[in-house]
């Protein structure tokens, strides 16, 4: 078992150094990705307040396709270059959206999305995959997070 309760009080850089250090733990020794996926995306569920989804898209054949999340059933497959999660992608770079109406060619998974962070997850340079944040707040994810949720990606990279 694996209990892991972060500091409420705790700042956003502390927090998701903490929130690195446990997937690190929970990833530790463990070669299977969809079983490091499936467990860091419930990590970010349970300690990232105010979201509506958290979790995977992986990069299969060149395009996107759900991996393991948390949150409601998602569309499948996203091509490069469509919606915030195939943006990042496609460019390789966090997309911050702090009103999804606002960003052109939003995916609506789930209609109470209101604030969206991507993450691209780059092993050997190439976007493996993207981590998916969804809230139902107006901008809910600031710089902190984007940083934050990066060096996750980072860390996380040659585990899934
Ligand atoms: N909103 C995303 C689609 C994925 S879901 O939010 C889980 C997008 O525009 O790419």
């Amino acid at each position: 078992m694996f209990d892991f309760r972060p500091d409420p009080a705790l700042g956003k850089p502390a927090l998701y150094r903490e929130l690195v250090g446990a997937a690190e733990a929970l990833t530790q020794g463990e070669p299977d990705a969809v079983a490091n996926m499936a467990n860091v995306a419930a990590l970010l569920w349970q300690v990232l307040p105010d979201c509506n989804w958290t979790g995977f898209y992986r990069m299969v054949a060149g395009e996107l396709v759900l991996g393991p999340f948390m949150g409601r059933p998602a569309c499948l497959r996203i091509a490069l270059g469509q919606g915030v999660c195939g943006t990042a992608a496609a460019t390789a770079k966090s997309q911050l959206v702090a009103d999804v109406h606002a960003f052109p060619g939003h995916i609506a998974c789930d209609a109470q999305s209101r604030s969206e962070l991507v993450v691209p997850v780059l092993r050997d340079g190439q976007v493996i995959a993207v981590i998916d944040c969804d809230s139902p707040h107006l901008a809910r994810f600031d710089a902190e997070d984007q940083a934050g949720l990066e060096e996750f990606a980072r860390a996380i990279a040659d585990r899934i």
